[in-house]
């Protein structure tokens, strides 16, 4: 018993407060594949935060039944209630703040968004995107590279800022475009990819690893190149199990 009568253990008494657990909002429009592999990591305590909420634009977007079945408040915000799209960006911004976000995380969210909602989450908004960036921003990304026949595409994780699919480039893998390659096989390459690094960059960002400041991102205090990281097409196959060779 210590002098004021209650029992007292002198570890917990000098035990340090646990840190605030991260907070992660995560948008989306439809499947929700990336939200998955998330989903997973958080679920084995490896994604360095919580998903405190899904928000999607589609009222009928599968990840919101993804989220659900994980325990997550899932919200459908509907785009066509709304009369402009700063309407609807400002709404969009008030449901966001309400789960005080540390991260807000684009997963297949195809909106364009307004330069107020964008300078409201600078730093720490981000996106994947399915290119090796600066190459095919925009859509039908798979497509375009392989009309142009190129030998390497792949994904990159990225900054959000008001440039569309602009913004500084975090991480990237690259996969090995196959001779009889289709637009289907591409984009299912280019998936297990996102998905090997999406739930890194979002940990990354979380544990303060990863940063946007002026001059672009910043990987431990170092200003990362215009292509940010790069996992290779063989690691990344190591990796997934894949055949390295393809
Ligand atoms: C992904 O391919 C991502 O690169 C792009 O949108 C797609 C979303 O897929 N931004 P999912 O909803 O995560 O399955």
């Amino acid at each position: 018993m210590s002098e004021n009568g209650y029992a007292s253990d002198t570890l917990n008494d000098f035990a340090a407060e646990p840190a605030e657990e991260r907070r992660v909002v995560v948008l989306i429009s439809g499947n929700g594949s990336n939200l998955q592999a998330l989903i997973d990591e958080q679920s084995h305590d490896r994604l360095g935060g919580r998903i405190v909420a899904v928000i999607a634009n589609q009222a009928d977007a599968y990840g919101l039944q993804r989220a659900r079945e994980a325990g997550i408040d899932a919200v459908a915000l509907p785009h066509r209630e709304y009369e402009s799209r700063e309407a609807y960006d400002g709404a969009l911004i008030k449901v966001i703040e309400r789960h005080e976000p540390d991260l807000v995380v684009l997963a297949g969210f195809m909106r364009i968004l307004t330069p107020r909602f964008v300078q409201r989450f600078l730093g720490r908004l981000i996106n994947i995107h399915p290119s090796l960036l600066p190459a095919y921003q925009g859509l039908h990304t798979h497509a375009r590279a392989l009309a142009d026949g190129v030998a390497e595409h792949g994904c990159s994780v990225h900054f959000v800022t008001e440039e569309l699919d602009g913004g500084p480039v975090a991480l990237q893998a690259a996969v090995a475009v196959a001779p009889d390659e289709t637009e289907d096989s591409l984009k299912e390459k280019v998936q297990a990819r996102e998905h090997l690094i999406y739930p890194i960059a979002v940990k990354w960002c979380l544990e303060g690893r990863l940063r946007f400041g002026e001059g672009g991102a910043r990987f431990d205090g170092t200003p990362l190149p215009p292509t940010g990281l790069r996992l290779s097409h063989a690691d990344a196959a190591e990796e997934l199990d894949e055949d390295a060779e393809e």
